[in-house]
């Protein structure tokens, strides 16, 4: 696939690892100048050095808001403006209904929606008229899962928030979407689950998807590199599944 992505600038946040990291090197690959962030000092180094293509790592935590500011002071310091921005620092860990606390809630919510939120709105001085803005969204904003209610809610608003931005940013043209994965080979997804039952969780989600497998990052980040081009410059407000049909039977 060839998108002509030649000297935008993008940012990707969570970008040191899984889906993240994969899209900033599809993003890099296809002519993207690439900012990534992540609160992990040793995992950016070492994805800046995969990424290539004069790629930056800036660490910072997307649920504070000084460390939002402290990434697009740097943003604007060497580039000058943002043209892709990937909200997709998240995750999540897994309680029933019963046994939620006030600290599971709040600290999904601050990075998975919170987050997101400042992430975009502090972004809106340096995003050029016609940006693309992805939001990383999850077939759990459309299904229910055991166990997993917080994070699926967190990844509704995700979701929602690009149909009210797509109208609060008509009149710069800023395209919002929202990519949504089903059940993609990460750190994120293996962690869920102590090492001794990854494979059986792994097993278990492949047995949900119609084409039997999970995804891998690569897949997904040819859609977000797809959503930032001018091949997709009539989508919009759109939650786009890559989720080998899970969602969609
Ligand atoms: N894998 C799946 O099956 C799947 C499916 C649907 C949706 N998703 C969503 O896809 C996104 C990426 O997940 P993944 O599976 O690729 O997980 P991952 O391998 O754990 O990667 C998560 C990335 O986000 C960063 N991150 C996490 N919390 C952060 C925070 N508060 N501030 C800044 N960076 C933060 C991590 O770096 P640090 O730890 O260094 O901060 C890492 O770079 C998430 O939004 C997740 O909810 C994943």
């Amino acid at each position: 696939m060839t998108l002509s992505l030649q000297g935008k600038i993008a940012l990707v946040t969570g970008g040191t690892s899984g889906i993240g990291l994969a899209s900033a090197r599809q993003l890099a690959a296809q002519g993207a100048r690439v900012f990534i962030t992540g609160r992990r000092q040793d995992a950016l180094n070492e994805a800046v050095a995969l990424i290539g293509n004069a790629a930056t790592g800036i660490r910072a935590d997307a649920s504070q808001l000084a460390d939002l500011d402290a990434v697009y002071a740097e943003i604007a310091r060497s580039a000058g403006h943002l043209d892709i921005l990937f909200a997709n620092a998240g995750g999540g860990d897994m309680l029933p209904l019963g046994a939620i606390t006030e600290e599971h809630f709040d600290r999904i919510f601050a990075t998975n929606v919170r987050g997101v939120l400042f992430t975009v709105q502090k972004a809106l001085p340096l995003l050029v008229d016609g940006a693309s803005v992805i939001l990383t969204s999850s077939t759990t904003s459309v299904q229910g899962t055991a166990g997993f209610s917080v994070y699926s809610a967190s990844k509704a608003a995700v979701r929602n928030f690009a149909r009210s931005w797509a109208l609060d940013l008509k009149d710069r043209a800023i395209r919002v979407n929202v990519i949504s994965p089903g059940p993609v080979r990460t750190p994120g997804l293996g962690g869920l689950v102590d090492e001794s039952s990854r494979q059986g969780l792994f097993d278990a989600l492949a047995a949900q998807v119609p084409l039997g497998r999970l995804g891998e990052p690569e897949e997904i980040g040819k859609v977000v590199a797809f959503l930032a081009s001018d091949a997709a410059s009539f989508i919009n407000a759109a939650e786009i599944f890559a989720d080998g049909g899970m969602a969609q039977v």
